[in-house]
């Protein structure tokens, strides 16, 4: 696939068909997330993929977790966002809402069951870095998350990136028996995109260049 079509196609996808992923297809997606570029080269990022019982066992955990403290997603900030930032979000949220309402049921990916997308996938992917890095480093682990969301795509497997399950990061280092010096960051969903699905047909927009690009010349 061309890089081109595989980064203006890639959408996240919140609702997996029950097919397991083969381990040498995660195994081949994971080598082009190894590729991304890092400062001097140290390549911090760390995959922990989590499928199987094991991953049932992490779901359980976290459904235990979120009915217990009910922690809802929203973008990690001290003080609200200023309107700018908070449309572009309303507006994602406004093209999924007649989604979430063909779905006939509850659900929501943005509350309780945020994970939702992660508790349907087969695979799920918690990502990680070693806590003796500064934060600037993480920079480094979205590229390579980048290059794993684009690699997946072109292998036609479908993601979704979760942010929400790190407010239950404990849970998921205590399930997964994680050294204490790994910070986890991100988590994905990994898995065959249920094209079925209402939530996987709609499409987040994009800003045009004048709203993020400044030049000087
Ligand atoms: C760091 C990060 C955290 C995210 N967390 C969530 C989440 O908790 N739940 C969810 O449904 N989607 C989550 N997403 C997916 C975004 O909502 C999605 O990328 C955005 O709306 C753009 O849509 P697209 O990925 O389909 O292009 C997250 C994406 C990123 C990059």
């Amino acid at each position: 696939m061309d890089v081109f079509a595989a980064m203006s196609d890639r959408q996240s996808a919140r609702a997996y068909l029950p097919k397991p992923v083969a381990r040498a297809d995660i195994e081949d997606i994971f080598k082009y997330a190894g590729q991304a570029p890092s400062a001097i080269n140290v390549q911090p990022w760390e995959y922990v993929i989590v499928y199987g019982k094991e991953k049932d066992r992490l779901v359980q955990r976290l459904k235990k977790a979120q009915a217990e403290r009910k922690i809802t997603c929203g973008p990690g900030t001290e003080n609200p966002l200023p309107d700018i930032f908070k449309n572009r979000s309303r507006r994602a949220s406004a093209a999924m809402a007649p989604r979430i309402a063909e779905m006939g049921q509850e659900f929501n990916p943005f509350v309780e069951d945020g994970s939702c997308s992660f508790y349907g996938a087969p695979v799920a992917i918690i990502v990680a870095i070693d806590r003796l890095f500064p934060k600037i480093r993480y920079l480094d682990v979205g590229l390579s998350v980048s290059y794993l969301l684009l690699a997946a795509h072109a292998r036609d497997l479908a993601t979704c990136p979760i942010g929400l399950v790190t407010a239950y990061a404990h849970d998921i280092a205590e399930a997964l028996d994680l050294p204490e010096n790994k910070e986890i960051i991100l988590s994905i969903a990994l898995g065959y995109a249920d094209p079925q699905s209402p939530i996987n047909r709609f499409k987040t927009e994009r800003e045009n260049l004048d709203a993020f690009c400044f030049w000087y010349e």
